[in-house]
């Protein structure tokens, strides 16, 4: 990848970005989640648009700002991130997906609140297995570039290498979440970038110098692809 950005390099590009967790409804006051803060898919936002990017943010509940200039669409479950991930396909041009997508959700929603039933110790509640966003825009016909990112907590390339060929995507960012240190609500992050025939480390930096790094990494294999 190239080590640094001449100003501007996506101008006239929209970057299309997931982000945050989501929500999956139990009932009208619970649901099923996970420890998301967002703060990589914002960064990365954020270093779009100082390349001059348009930048549409479709996110999960989270408790960031919205970056200037970031267009930010709100959705809750997978289904309708899904959703808004498909309704700007056509003019997306690389779409990073970086939320944290539950990967199950509760196979109905009760109408009403769940109440306690005396002498039931146990309560079981049936999951269904939820669409894959990233790989369902990576295979569509009109598939922009498309990056996922991958938490690992072992046996990082070979998993990340595979969640890449399997999801049929352009690139994966590969973050080893067994280091507590870092990850999720931490401002700091290390990943290591793999395409199809190649992979750069980047090792511990904050997240918004990492998501400069990445937006660069993505931009050197998308203009070669596209070349
Ligand atoms: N992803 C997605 N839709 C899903 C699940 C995951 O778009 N339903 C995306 C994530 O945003 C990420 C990539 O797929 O970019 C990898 O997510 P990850 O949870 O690491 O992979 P899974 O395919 O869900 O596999 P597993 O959790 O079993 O490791
Ligand atoms: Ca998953």
């Amino acid at each position: 990848c190239a080590s640094y950005f001449q100003k501007g390099k996506l101008t006239g590009k929209h970057v299309v970005i997931t982000a945050g967790p989501t929500q999956e409804a139990i009932d009208p006051v619970r649901y099923i989640s996970n420890h998301s803060s967002g703060k990589m898919g914002y960064a990365i936002a954020q270093a779009a648009i100082d390349q001059g990017a348009k930048v549409t943010l479709i996110s999960g509940p989270t408790n960031l700002p919205v970056p200037e200039r970031v267009e930010r669409i709100n959705v809750k479950s997978a289904e309708q991130m899904l959703e808004a991930s498909l309704q700007l396909i056509s003019s997306t041009d690389i779409f990073i997906a970086s939320a944290a997508v539950a990967d199950y959700r509760p196979s109905e929603i009760a109408e009403h609140k769940i109440k306690k039933v005396d002498g039931e110790d146990q309560m079981i509640i049936k999951l269904v297995k939820n669409p894959d966003i990233v790989a369902t825009v990576a295979q569509h016909p009109e598939r922009p570039f498309t990056v996922g990112f991958a938490a690992e907590t072992r046996d990082v390339a070979n998993y990340a290498n595979a969640k890449l060929t399997r999801k049929q995507l352009d690139m994966i960012v590969a973050n080893d979440v067994s280091n507590t240190q870092i990850g999720f609500n931490s401002d700091d992050n290390a990943a290591t970038v793999f395409w199809p025939n190649g992979s750069q480390d980047l090792p511990l930096m904050s997240k918004a110098q990492m998501a400069q790094d990445i937006l660069l990494c993505v931009h050197t294999r998308w203009v070669e692809k596209e070349s």
